[in-house]
This record gives C-alpha cells, structure tokens and sequence, in this order.
C-alpha cells in the first residue's frame, strides 16, 4: 500500500518510486543504512538531517527529504520510518527521530540527553534493520559517533547463546569516515558493557566460580599487560577470609578470588585504582532461603564482578594509561548441611568478628573480606561494585546506580563520568545512625543486618562494608536496582544490564587525566 501522498512526491520528482515500507518482512541483500533526523525548534516547522543524512539526501537527489517531508507526520524522537530502493548500495534506509538538536547537559535529569538521544534512536533504527534480516549496517554518528556506536552496539546486543534459532548478527558500521576514532571507542565501550550483560544474564549452571574466572582471563589473554591470578579456596584459606569462606562453604561448588593486575600506567609503582565485585554467582538466600518466584534472577548476583571485570577488559582494550586492580570474590550462597546458620559468628581477614544474622545477607560476607585484601595495594581509590540489597532497587529503582562513599574527590569523579554515559549514579549516605545499627550485635564485633530490620537496608548494609575501610578514597557502588532492565533504558533489551560498566571504564579514563598530587 502506497500513501498517496508518496506516490505524488515521486511523481513531481519524477523518479521510480522508492516504497517507504513500515515493518516490511522481506529478506534484503546489501547494507542497511540508519539515519537520524532531528525535531524542528518550532511546531510545524521542517525536520532538519543530520550533516550525515543532508549528505545522503544529495546522493539521492532530494528524494530522500521530500519522501520525509510528504509521508506522514514529523519523525518524533525515537521513532522511524523505512525506505526500500532509494540506492543501491543501500537497499534500506531507517530514517529515526533524534529530538531537538540543542539537546545537551539535563540539570534536572543529570545526563547528556543530547547523547542519550542518540544511542536510544540509533538502537532503535539498528533493531529495525536486523529485523528486516540485514546483516550489516552503516550508521549516522548523529555527531557524536561515540554515543551512536553505544547505541548500535548496546542495541543489538541480546544472549541467545543457548537457543537453537538465533537472530541474525548484525555489525554496526559508521557511515563516514569523520570521527572514526569516536565511533571506535563507542564500540569498546559497549562491548564492555555486553560482556558484563552476558555473564549476568547466563545461567548460573554455565558462569560458574571458575568459568566465571577462566572467561575472563580468556577475554584479557592477549594483553602482555595485564596478569590474571585465579586463587583457590586453599588461598582463600591462607588469607584468612573467614567471612567469604563461610559463605561458599554451603555450596558444592568451589569459591574463587579473581585477582586481576592491568598495568596501563607510566610506572609500575604508581597507586592503582583497586575495583572490588560482588561475584554471588547463584544467590539462593541459603538457609535464609529466599521465595522461590523470581529467584532465577540471582544469576546476576555476579554483576559486581562482572561490571568491574569487564571495566577493566574494556580499560585495557582502550590503553588507559593507569594501573587497575580487580578482586572479585566469587561463589555461590547455598543451603546445605555446611551452610552458614542464622547465629552463626565467622571471622573477617581484619580479626573483625560477624554474626550472621541472615544467611541472605551474604555479599557482604565476601566483600568484607575482599576490601581488608584491597587495603594491601597502597590503592589511589578502592572502588566496590555489589548487588547488595533488594532496598536499593526500592529506594532509586533502575534510575541511578546508589553511592556511598566517604570522598567528595571520589563521588564528584564518578558523577561527572556518568552525567557523560547516561549510565547515573546518586549519592547516599553513611551516617553513624547507620554504623550503629550493624555494630549492636549480642554475639560478635557486628551483625550482617541492621537492628531495625528493613528500614534503610541498602545504608545499613553501606555501613557495614565501612568498618572493612580505612582507605580516604572510597566508594560502594550498590548496582541492585540497575542490575536489570525492563523498558526502562531504551537502548537495552530487557534482561541483565550490565550497568555501570560504561560509567566505570568513563571514571577511570578520567582519572588518568588528573595529576596525582591533587588527589
Ligand atoms: N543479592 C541480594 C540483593 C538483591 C536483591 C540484588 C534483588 C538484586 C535484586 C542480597 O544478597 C540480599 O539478598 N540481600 C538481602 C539483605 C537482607 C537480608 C538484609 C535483601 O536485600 O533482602
Ligand atoms: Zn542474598
Ligand atoms: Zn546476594
């Protein structure tokens, strides 16, 4: 069915008729091609192209911008049109909806929208070739190439590893050879975040403790740079991380502590940047065990680990001239005969003693134990990433990634990182009114729940990772709330998000441009 109005279009312009052709389902051969077209400033006003799509405009002739302009209404943000024929080494064109062209820094929204604009159109438009079946597509870098290669990247990505039928994959190419560079940085940044997204998402039968590991030494395998140690529980053991190993203990499956060194930085001696990851691969609540609706989810319990280990594969894969140290305690939280009971008291590697209260409460077991480790390092910041509390996901949801940290150096970092990535984080507090809650214990130094039960759950449990800290520069990242999307992030499928990664890997190429000393 042609719009009359097309048909008109082409007949002035006297050419074939391109077929704008919504949710056509015929195979194509050749690329495809997305486009993005902004909002006019004012109502009725003409939508303006991008330089990209004024370029390709001239190409066809104008045919492209006078199909735009007679078919259908003005392309809001974020939606598309498609167009058949117009070139023929671009059988398909998805023209998408960037927004206003001034979009820049939101105050009120504290991120770029101008660049989220573009990696949700650019997504969108991606999406729309892969399902015409098109396996590779240039893109518009909608000028700013990194956010469109994000967008692509991000877009596209989706775990289907273990299903028979498969999407096809489709690569993202930019359209243009300007700002290349931009648009290949976009790319490692993405992919970051993907690989995080996919061990989240695997099932925790697959991304075990020592797959979880060997994957990602595989990833970091061809930086002469980068040294991976995968420590054993007899390692564990002589390190006296009391507090992780009576976690693991109630799992069949061994505990591992992933210890990554990427030394980017001038010397070898300069203080790195130490990130620690929640590694739960399977969080079961153990005996404390938790209602079996949705506990499927607790694969992603991992995603501490996954988003710093990948932040620093991504960190790697860009060069970033500083030393980074990963730690990532990793095992699975379990019932059984051997597993931690409510009561129990463990020893930290501190000589600090807890009294576990709740056996569901376990990531900050692991962590306690891996931040004491971290102090070892002489770290310029020790940074910690941990799904650690269903009271994060109810007090900021998917919106923002929880900070608490005890540096304004610090927080103003990763606040300026994620304002650029879209990817936001939000400060929260660590107060004494929370100290005091987890250091009232009957039996030990602390409890591994706050007295008050629920209320403030994701403070009291920030509260209880600080008396684990003497470091001046330190931040929990509490990344329970973003471990999934819904709709939420548009440029993401639903399913395990891999958020912050893009925030970190953003945070740690920022830290490499300030000088030590005002540190
Ligand atoms: N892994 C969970 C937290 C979680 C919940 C992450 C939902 C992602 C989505 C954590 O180990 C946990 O179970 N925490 C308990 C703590 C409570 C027992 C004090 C919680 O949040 O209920
Ligand atoms: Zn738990
Ligand atoms: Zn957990």
């Amino acid at each position: 069915m042609l719009l009359p109005a097309v048909r008109s279009a082409a007949r002035r312009l006297g050419r074939d008729l391109p077929l704008p052709c919504r949710g056509c389902s015929r195979g194509a051969a050749g690329k495809g091609l997305v486009l993005g077209i902004y909002s006019s400033e004012k109502d009725g006003g003409a939508a303006q192209f991008t330089s990209a799509g004024d370029a390709f405009d001239r190409l066809v002739s104008g045919r492209l911008r006078e199909l735009v302009s007679t078919c259908g209404p003005p392309l809001k943000k974020g939606k598309t049109r498609i167009y058949h024929g117009l070139h023929q080494d671009f059988p398909s064109v998805v023209v998408v909806g960037l927004g206003k062209k001034n979009a820049g820094i939101n105050d009120q929204e504290n991120w770029n929208e101008g660049k989220e604009n573009i990696r949700a159109a650019v997504a969108v438009g991606c999406r729309q070739i892969q399902d015409l079946e098109i396996t590779c597509v240039e893109v518009d870098p909608c000028g700013d190439a990194q956010a469109a290669a994000e967008g692509a990247v991000l877009g596209l990505h989706e775990y289907n590893e273990l299903k028979q039928k498969k999407k096809p994959v489709v690569t993202p190419q930019l359209h243009g050879s300007a700002e290349s560079e931009a648009w290949q940085k976009g790319v490692l940044y993405a992919e970051g975040q993907n690989l995080a997204r996919y061990l989240m998402e695997a099932p925790a039968n697959y991304i075990t403790p020592i797959k979880f590991a060997e994957h990602i030494e595989q990833k970091l395998k061809s930086f002469s740079n980068v040294k991976v140690h995968i420590r054993p529980e007899s390692w564990i053991v002589t390190q006296q991380m009391g507090a992780f190993l009576s976690v693991a203990k109630g799992s069949a499956e061994p505990p591992i502590f992933l210890e990554i060194h990427y030394s980017g930085g001038a010397n070898a001696s300069d203080p790195p940047l130490v990130f620690v990851g929640k590694g739960v691969t399977f969080d079961s609540g153990g005996i404390s065990l938790k209602p079996s609706s949705g506990m499927d989810a607790m694969r992603a319990d991992m995603g501490g680990a996954a988003t710093v280990c990948s932040a620093i594969v991504t960190a790697a894969a860009l060069n970033l001239p500083l030393n980074i140290i990963g730690l990532a305690p990793l095992c699975e939280n379990m019932p059984s005969g051997k597993a931690n009971k409510p009561g129990d008291v463990v020893r930290a590697k501190n000589g600090k003693t807890i009294q576990v209260d709740n056996t569901d409460a376990e990531g900050r077991l692991l962590l306690a134990d891996a931040l004491c480790y971290a102090h070892s390092f002489n770290a310029r910041a020790i940074v910690n990433a941990a799904t650690l509390t269903g009271a994060m996901d109810v007090a900021l949801g998917s919106a923002a990634t929880g900070v608490f940290t005890n540096s304004s150096w610090l927080w103003n970092h990763l606040y300026e990182a994620s304002v650029v990535t879209g990817d936001r984080v939000w400060r929260m507090p660590l107060f004494q009114h929370y100290t005091k809650q987890v250091t009232d214990s009957p039996l030990a130094d602390l409890s591994n729940i706050g007295k008050y039960s629920r209320a403030g759950g994701a403070c009291t449990a920030a509260a209880f990772l600080k008396e684990f800290v003497t470091a001046s520069h330190w931040a929990h990242l509490d990344i329970a709330g973003v471990m999934s999307n819904k709709d939420e992030v548009p440029y993401l499928r639903k399913g395990m998000a891999g958020r912050p990664t893009r925030t970190l890997v953003e945070f740690a190429a920022r830290l490499c441009q300030e000088s030590h000393n005002s540190t």
